[in-house]
């Protein structure tokens, strides 16, 4: 080991940004001993953290900050160029939101960046776990004008759901920096998690973010289109999964058919990856059919759904169970659920539904406008024509479906996660349609 290794622990931390990747990233480096201060301009925000509450849900994220306030390490502030002073690393995890032509918009990057500068102290390290375009890096080096302080590249691979677990035991960490000891001494922050470590440079690192998650909608879209075909031909995509995914060469992950693949990563950075490819002169063909493939999955379930509904859609009673792009986040950004959603009121069915997080009635926000929101699922099934679960909260397999068949007009469901028990539904005088079989 070399004699000017750093501690473990104990390492002077700032963490730019209070959201998705920014809180679960800062509250994992406190729980791994050092202390930590998160900045976010959003004072609400910071007030709530302060009191102990989350602003974002997301499972076991409200306890690890109870244990931070507990140890009292763990500092807010909304001014950046505060946050940094005395901080050896310093994470930029801010918003990179899709700008209007697709490409992420770095103006919140940027603005941080500049701001901090004459604030860094000497040695500092400042570290993009933000999503970034290949060459942000520099970027960002470039702004911050100092020959003092390094930049380098560590991206999160955060789910949505389950960051807090994500974070505390990752599957790998990738640092990309110019200078491998600086690498090293990123790496050593998250030691305590014992998880593989890759260091590289940073273009490969900002890459590696993209190929992930652009090989993760590939899978999905696979799977999905695997599965109409399991449908057609009389197979079963469930048993497919089992069978292709004992080998080790293609993994029992990810192999759950759905109603498409969403949230704010997986499309944002498959777009990303073949936008950037292009402008290399590199055609990515097989993400670009992945990504088409996902825009005719929302159609074929929509088509599933008229089949299901008795052959039109237009003035029939559809119950929508979910919103979100998956369980366990309160996230509607590009689900596949709220999408489906839409292009059935565009096909004339009156939609009720209902969604653990999502407010009802004149709360409903305004994308759902047209939809009656019931804050009861018993409610959103009254009178339905037909039943169908988008997102996979585990609130409607419990629900009582004895009760639900005496609610519902007519017993048919459309259960787009293989979430329901279809042999227990058909028992009760259900028509259930599965995904995949
Ligand atoms: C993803 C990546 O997993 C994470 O590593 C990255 O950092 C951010 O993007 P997240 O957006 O939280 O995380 O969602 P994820 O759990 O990966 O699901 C993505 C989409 O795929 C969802 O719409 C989900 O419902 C769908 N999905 C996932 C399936 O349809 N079937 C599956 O088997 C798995």
């Amino acid at each position: 080991m070399p004699e000017d290794r750093p501690p473990l622990a104990g390492r002077r931390v700032a963490v730019i940004g209070a959201g998705y990747v920014g809180l679960p990233t800062a509250l994992a480096l406190d729980r791994f001993g050092h202390s930590v201060m998160i900045c976010d301009r959003d004072d609400e925000r910071l007030s709530h953290l302060r009191r102990g509450l989350s602003p974002i849900l997301e499972t076991g994220l409200e306890e690890l900050l109870g244990e931070a306030l507990h140890r009292g390490q763990f500092r807010t502030t909304p001014r950046a160029a505060e946050a940094v002073v005395g901080a050896e690393f310093v994470f930029l995890c801010v918003d990179t939101p899709p700008a209007k032509d697709g490409s992420a918009d770095l103006s919140f990057i940027t603005a941080v960046a500049e701001e901090i500068a004459p604030h860094l102290e000497r040695g500092a390290v400042v570290v993009n776990k933000s999503t970034v375009p290949l060459g942000t890096a520099e970027l960002v080096e470039g702004l911050i004008g100092r020959g003092d302080v390094d930049v380098v590249s560590n991206p999160e691979f955060l789910r949505e759901g389950s960051a807090v677990a994500n974070s505390l035991r990752p599957d790998r960490i990738v640092v990309g920096a110019k200078d491998l000891t600086v690498a090293q001494r990123v790496a050593a922050l998250f030691e305590q998690t014992g998880s593989p470590v890759v260091l590289t440079d940073r273009r490969s690192s900002e890459l590696i973010k993209y190929a992930a998650n652009a090989f993760l909608a590939t899978k999905l879209s696979f799977v999905n289109s695997l599965a109409s075909m399991c449908e057609a031909v009389g197979a079963d995509a469930r048993d497919l999964a089992r069978g292709i995914g004992y080998d080790r060469r293609i993994g029992p992950d990810f192999l759950q058919p759905g109603p498409g693949w969403g949230g704010a990563c997986l499309p944002k950075d498959a777009t990303a990856l073949v936008a950037m490819a292009a402008a290399a002169g590199v055609e990515v063909d097989v993400v670009r059919a992945a990504l088409s493939s996902n825009d005719s999955q929302r159609d074929r379930v929509v088509e599933k759904i008229r089949v299901a509904a008795g052959g039109d859609l237009r003035d029939h009673t559809v119950a929508v169970l979910g919103l979100t792009f998956k369980s366990n986040t309160d996230d509607r950004r590009n689900s596949p659920a709220t999408a489906i959603t839409r292009k059935l009121i565009e096909r004339g069915a009156r939609v009720r539904a209902h969604d653990p997080t999502v407010k009802a009635a004149g709360e409903a926000p305004p994308d759902l406008q047209q939809v009656t929101v019931c804050e009861d699922p018993y409610e959103a099934l009254a009178g339905a024509e037909v039943v169908v679960i988008l997102t996979e909260w585990p609130l409607f397999r419990e629900l009582d479906y004895r009760a639900v068949r005496d609610l519902v007009a007519r017993p048919v469901v459309v259960d787009t996660r293989n979430l329901l028990d279809g042999d227990l539904l058909r028992s009760l005088g259900f028509t259930y349609f599965g995904a995949g079989h």
